[in-house]
């Protein structure tokens, strides 16, 4: 059963990214720049936005953080993200999700700037990856797992891919990927009214589980040899841990991994990818607003 390491796997794309970096510096002058908005203090999303500016500045990109109170007005928000879209420095624009209830996260998603849209969440980039058009954003979580599939050589082509969930996201986005011309998996995506989920499961080649319940994915829903990608970052409670807590993934690892051709661990696996696709983003971001030569595709 190979432990798919997404760990690894990013530093290697961090070490990639440090080196287009470095030369967007050298040879164009030009210094890649990253905004993330916050908004209020929702302290698993503090973490995550912390270590998305801290791995932006090791990377030579520049970072700006916006941290704004849980009280923040719509037009607030809506009014820091214009001022973001005309600045030169910043190449790409993050506000962070899920914001505060009462902030509409759709009208935030279709204000951000196509150009500098590196989560792929407006609309015109979610229409262009609909369309198969790469000329936009790819999304950093289903992206990042076909950067895994790919470097651990995991045939994709006339494989039955089975999505769980369907959030916009990862569920959503990923089925398209797998299904793309690129990918050629066939997809099944299963959500929370599917009937006869254990069934389709049972029958998938690939598994991506993304529907947030914490051992959902147990060994008498899969074939052997499954692929399992674990996008799940569950809390839950551990007593024996310093933290009184662990991080688990929506697979029942220690069961489905008997049976598993490859699958990725929770922590470790999926969750770095997706800070490493952010950082390519925001580098082909500077690269399209400046007209200068593409980073070479990860996937
Ligand atoms: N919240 C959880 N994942 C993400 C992500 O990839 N981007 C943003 N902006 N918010 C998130």
């Amino acid at each position: 059963m190979p432990i798919i390491d997404g760990k690894k796997i990013s530093i290697q794309l961090f070490s990639e990214i440090r080196h287009e970096v470095e030369i967007l510096k050298t040879r164009d002058n030009l210094n890649p720049g990253l905004a993330v908005v916050i908004i209020g203090d929702d302290p698993a999303s503090q973490i995550y936005v912390n270590a998305k500016v801290k791995r932006a500045k090791e990377l030579g990109i520049n970072s700006f953080k916006y941290e704004l109170p849980e009280t923040a007005s719509q037009d607030e928000v809506l009014n820091l993200v214009r001022e973001l879209n005309v600045r030169n420095d910043v190449n790409g624009i993050l506000v962070q999700s899920p914001p505060p209830p009462g902030i509409d996260e759709q009208l935030i998603n279709e204000t951000i700037d196509p150009s500098k849209d590196v989560d792929c969440f407006n609309p015109y980039n979610v229409g262009k990856l609909t369309i198969g058009d790469e000329t936009g954003f790819l999304p950093c979580t289903p992206a990042g797992i076909l950067v895994l599939l790919k470097r651990y050589d995991i045939p994709t082509e006339g494989k039955h891919a089975v999505v769980l969930g369907r959030s916009n996201i990862v569920g959503k986005p990923m089925a398209l990927l797998l299904s793309s011309k690129r990918v050629n998996s066939t997809v099944t995506i299963c959500h929370s009214r599917t009937v006869g989920l254990d069934k389709i499961s049972a029958e998938a080649d690939i598994i991506v589980a993304a529907i947030g319940k914490p051992n959902f994915v147990s060994a008498d829903m899969v074939k052997n040899n499954v692929v399992i990608i674990d996008v799940g970052i569950n809390r839950v409670s551990a007593p024996e841990s310093k933290k009184g807590y662990k991080l688990i993934g929506d697979a029942d690892f220690e069961n489905v991994c008997e049976k598993a051709s490859f699958i990725t661990p929770v922590p470790g696996g999926v969750g770095p990818m997706t800070i490493a696709m952010l950082m390519y983003n925001s580098v082909k971001s500077c690269c399209i607003q400046n007209d200068v030569e593409l980073p070479k595709s990860l996937i």
